[in-house]
C-alpha cells in the first residue's frame, strides 16, 4: 500500500499526466468522447441486456473484445503505476469503447463505504461493518445498506463496487470476518445478496467475493483449501449460491487460494460448473487484484476480466492464444457478451453516475439506523443497562472512546473525515493503521446524561483507569480488536493488555460494562466478573450515537450473533491458524515468505454453531444469541408438511416496547447423518409490551436438503425432521416434526 508521501506522489503525476494528455487532445481528463448514441439500436432500452449485448459484440473488433477482459493496471494503488487519464481513481479500470457508447468501467473498492475517497478530497460514509449488520438479520437494512453505497458511488462517479464478501466465518480469526456475514451460509447469503441488491438498485454494478474459500488471510496466495464436494456445496459454496440468487450480480471476484489444488482463479470445477452452470451466473468473473496465474488455462477454466490486468495474462497473450485456436473465439465472446450484458443490466449505460455531493447527513442517519440494528447486548446482570440517565458518574475507559470509534482495515478502509480521530494528520489511511472515525462516545453518552461526570482515561495506564473507575458509579470499559486484509488475528483474545484492564477495571467497580469494538469473535476470561457486554463491532460514523441510545434505553437492543462466540482457541476445528507458523511479516505488517501448504478443512460443513453442536460443546455466547430490555415468550409451533410453511407466536412479556428474532432450526432424518441443526428461517418481529404476534414462515428449500453429488443436485430426503424454533441456535423451546414423505 502507498505511504501517503507515496500517495501524494502518485496524485499530483496522474494529475500532470491527465492534464498533458488533455492538452494533447489524447482525452479529455475524466470525460468519455460522447459518440452519437441515437443510431445505435443496441442503445433501445427496450430490449433484453443479453440481446443489446449480443448486438454490441457484433460490431466489436477483437482488439475492443481485448480491451475488455483486463483492467489497466494497479493505478493509485500502487506507487509508479500509471494511472488512467479517464481513471475514477478507485481500485480498478477497464477502458470502454466510445465508438460504440460502451462507458469505462470505474471500480471502487466498497465493502462497508467507499475506499480512497480522501486521494480525491471527498467524503463517503462510513456502514457499520457488514458482519455487524448481519447482526440484525434484518434484510431491509441490509438493501439499504447496499443502496447507500450505490448512491454515494454514483456521486462519486464509479459505476462498479467491488464489495459484496460473502466468505463465511470458517474462522473466527479470519482477518476479514468484519467484510462478510457471519458463519450460516443462509444468514450470511440472504444479508449479503441484499447488500448488493441494494448497490444494483442504484444502477451500479455489483459483485460478489471472494469465491471462494478464501476463509482465512493467512498465506492467502499459497494455500491449498482441501474440501469434499459435498461440504463445499453444504457450506460456503451455499453462501455464495444464495447470494447470488437474490442479487443478481454483475461480478463474482475469484479468490487468491487454491481450492483442490487450482487457483481459484482457474478452478474449473468452481467457475465453469458450480458458478456458471449450476448457479446460472450470467454476469462475470474478475480476478482478485493479482489472482490470475496463466492465460489458456484461466480463460478456459472461466476467468473473464483480469483485474488489475497488468500481469498481462489477458492482454497479448490471449489475443495470440485466441488467434492459435488454443482458446476459442467464442469464449471471448463469452467473457465479453457477459460483461457488456451486465453494464447494461445494471443500467449504467442507460443511467451512468452523475458526479453529485454526497450527502453525509442522509448517510449518518443510515449508519446510525443500522448500527441501532446491529449492536447485540450479550450479558445484563441485574439489570445494569439501561443506563439511568441520572446517573451520578459515569468513567470511560479505552479505545478512544473521548474522540470515536473504530473501524475496519484493509481495501474495506474508508477513510475517516478530518483524518484518524485518535491520530489526526493530513492524507488518507495507511494500510494497518487502527482508523478511528469521529464518532465520540464521550460527547453522546454525556449528552444523554447531562448531569453526570463523564471522564475519559485512556487505560494505557491501568493504575489511573483503576483510580478513575472506583471514583465513578458506573465504569464502561471500550474493548478493541483492530483488524484487516492480509492478516488474520492470532487468537480470539482481546490484543495488548485489555484483558488485564477489564480484570483490573471490574474488580475496582462492581458496576463495570465492557462495550466492544471488534472485527469479530473474540473470547471473554473476565466474562464472569464483569455485569454488562456489549457488542458494538466495527459500528460505523453513526456509531457511537447508536450506542448511547443503547445504553440509556432510547433504542431496545435487538441484535442477535451472526457467529459463534467461542470460550477459547482450543474449542474451534483448528486451534491454530494453519500457516501461521510459516509467516514473516514486512516491517508494514504485510505477510511475505511463506511456503504453500494444504489446508484440510476437515470439520467439512460443521461451520460455527454447527460444529459446537457436532462435538457437543458449549460456546461462550451461540450463534443467534442477543438480549433486550423485555423478555418474549415462544409458543403453539404448527408445521405444514405439504408447504413446509411453520406457524407459532411470540409475545412480549416485559415492560417495554422491542423487537425480537424468532430463529427457525430444522435437524434432518437420520439418512443425513448429520448430528447438527441448519437454520432455516427467521424474522424479526416489533412487539409492544404485551403484545402477541403469529408468525408464519417457509423454511428454506436449500436449510432442507443435500446436495446429492453422484446426481450433482439437491435431495430432499424422505422422513422426519425436527423443526425447533426459539429466540437462538441453542434455545429452541418450541419442537414440531415435518413429515417428508417419499
Ligand atoms: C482484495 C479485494 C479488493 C482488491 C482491490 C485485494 O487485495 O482481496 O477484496 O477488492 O484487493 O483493492
Amino acid at each position: 500500500m502507498l505511504s501517503s508521501k507515496q500517495f501524494h506522489a502518485v496524485a499530483t503525476s496522474s494529475i500532470f499526466a491527465v492534464i498533458a494528455l488533455a492538452s494533447l487532445g489524447c482525452v479529455a481528463a475524466h470525460a468519455q468522447t460522447k459518440p452519437e448514441t441515437s443510431k445505435m439500436p443496441w442503445m433501445n432500452k427496450a430490449l433484453p441486456p443479453d440481446e443489446r449485448a449480443d448486438m454490441v459484440l457484433g460490431q466489436m473488433t477483437l482488439d475492443e473484445k481485448m480491451q475488455m477482459v483486463h483492467g489497466t493496471g494497479w493505478g493509485v494503488l500502487r506507487a509508479g503505476a500509471p494511472v488512467p487519464a479517464r481513471s475514477n481513481f478507485g481500485a480498478g479500470f477497464m477502458a470502454g469503447i466510445d465508438r460504440l457508447g460502451i462507458p469505462d468501467i470505474n471500480l471502487a473498492d466498497s465493502a462497508v463505504g467507499i475506499r480512497m475517497a480522501a486521494y480525491q478530497g471527498r467524503y463517503a460514509t462510513l456502514l457499520p461493518s457488514t458482519l455487524g449488520a448481519a447482526s440484525s438479520w434484518d434484510p431491509d437494512a441490509a438493501f439499504l445498506y447496499g443502496s447507500v453505497i450505490g448512491r454515494e458511488l454514483r456521486a462519486h462517479g464509479f459505476n462498479m463496487s467491488i464489495g459484496g464478501g460473502v466468505n463465511i466465518t470458517r474462522d473466527p480469526r479470519n482477518g476479514r470476518n468484519f467484510e462478510y456475514a457471519g458463519e450460516d451460509p443462509l444468514l450470511a447469503g440472504t444479508m449479503t445478496g441484499m447488500v448488493e441488491k441494494g448497490v444494483l438498485s442504484e444502477h451500479v454494478m455489483n459483485d460478489i467475493k471472494h469465491y471462494a474459500f478464501n476463509d482465512q488471510e493467512t498465506g492467502r496466495n499459497v494455500v491449498n483449501v482441501l474440501l469434499d464436494k459435498k461440504a463445499m456445496r453444504e457450506s460456503d459454496l451455499l453462501a455464495f449460491e444464495i447470494a447470488i440468487g437474490i442479487a443478481d450480480p454483475s461480478g463474482v471476484m475469484c479468490s487468491y487460494n487454491l481450492v483442490e489444488s487450482h487457483y481459484a482463479c482457474e478452478n474449473d470445477y468452481l467457475l465453469n460448473q458450480v458458478l456458471k452452470k449450476d448457479f446460472k451466473f450470467k454476469g462475470f468473473v474478475l480476478s482478485d487484484w493479482g489472482a490470475t496465474h496463466s492465460t489458456v488455462n484461466s480463460a478456459l477454466s472461466g476467468l473473464d476480466q483480469d483485474m488489475p490486468g497488468d500481469d498481462n495474462y489477458f492482454s497479448e497473450p490471449l489475443k495470440k492464444a485466441v488467434q492459435d485456436g488454443q482458446v476459442p473465439e467464442a469464449r471471448l465472446n463469452d467473457m465479453v457478451h457477459r460483461i457488456l450484458r451486465s453494464m447494461f443490466a445494471a443500467g449504467v449505460i442507460d443511467d451512468p453516475p452523475v458526479r453529485t455531493v454526497v450527502d453525509p447527513f442522509r448517510g449518518r442517519d443510515d449508519a446510525q439506523h443500522i448500527a441501532e440494528e446491529s449492536i447485540v447486548l450479550l450479558k445484563n446482570s441485574g439489570g445494569i443497562l439501561p443506563l439511568k440517565a441520572a446517573a451520578s458518574s459515569i468513567a470511560l475507559i479505552g479505545s478512544h472512546a473521548d474522540v470515536g470509534v473504530l473501524s475496519g482495515g484493509g481495501s474495506a478502509q474508508v477513510d475517516a473525515p478530518g483524518g484518524n480521530a485518535a491520530n489526526p494528520r493530513p492524507g488518507g489511511s495507511h494500510w494497518g493503521e487502527a482508523i478511528y472515525f469521529p464518532s465520540s462516545p464521550l460527547k453522546n453518552i454525556q449528552s444523554k446524561s447531562p448531569q453526570a461526570a463523564v471522564k475519559y482515561s485512556s487505560g494505557d495506564d491501568v493504575a489511573a483507569a483503576v483510580h478513575l473507575a472506583k471514583s465513578s458509579a458506573v465504569a464502561i470499559v471500550f474493548a478493541n480488536q483492530p483488524l484487516h486484509e492480509d492478516m488474520d488475528a492470532p487468537s480470539l483474545a482481546l490484543p495488548g493488555n485489555q484483558n488485564a484492564l477489564i480484570d483490573a477495571v471490574a474488580a475496582a467497580n462492581p458496576n463495570t460494562i465492557v462495550v466492544l469494538e471488534t472485527g469479530g469473535p473474540v473470547s471473554m476470561p473476565w466474562i464472569d466478573h464483569v455485569k454488562g457486554v456489549v457488542e458494538m463491532w466495527y459500528p460505523g460514523i453513526g456509531g457511537a450515537q447508536a450506542l448511547a441510545s443503547i445504553l440509556f434505553g432510547d433504542v431496545n437492543p435487538s441484535g442477535k450473533l451472526p457467529a459463534s462466540f467461542a470460550k477459547n482457541d482450543d474449542q474451534l476445528p483448528h486451534p491454530t491458524i494453519p500457516g501461521l507458523e510459516g509467516v514473516t511479516f514486512t516491517p508494514s505488517g504485510r505477510q511475505h515468505k511463506i511456503k504453500p501448504f494444504d489446508l484440510n478443512y476437515t470439520e467439512g460443513a460443521k461451520v460455527g454453531y454447527k460444529w459446537f453442536e457436532a462435538t457437543n460443546t458449549q460456546p461462550l455466547f451461540p450463534f443467534g444469541f442477543g438480549l433486550s430490555y423485555t423478555t418474549y415468550a415462544y409458543s403453539g409451533l404448527t408445521v405444514d408438511d405439504a408447504s413446509h410453511t411453520v406457524h407459532f407466536t411470540v409475545r412480549n412479556t416485559g415492560a417495554c416496547e422491542g423487537t425480537e428474532i424468532a430463529e427457525v432450526y430444522v435437524a434432518l432424518p437420520s439418512a443425513a447423518k448429520e448430528n447438527y441443526n441448519r437454520l432455516a428461517a427467521w424474522q424479526r418481529v416489533k412487539l409492544a409490551p404485551g403484545e402477541s404476534k403469529d408468525v408464519t414462515l417457509t423454511l428454506h428449500p436449500l436449510s432442507l436438503t443435500v446436495f446429492n453429488t453422484e446426481q450433482n443436485g439437491w435431495q430432499l430426503l424422505p422422513g422426519d425432521y425436527n423443526v425447533t424454533a426459539g429466540p437462538s441456535s441453542s434455545d429452541t423451546p418450541l419442537k414440531a416434526t415435518l413429515h417428508v414423505h417419499p
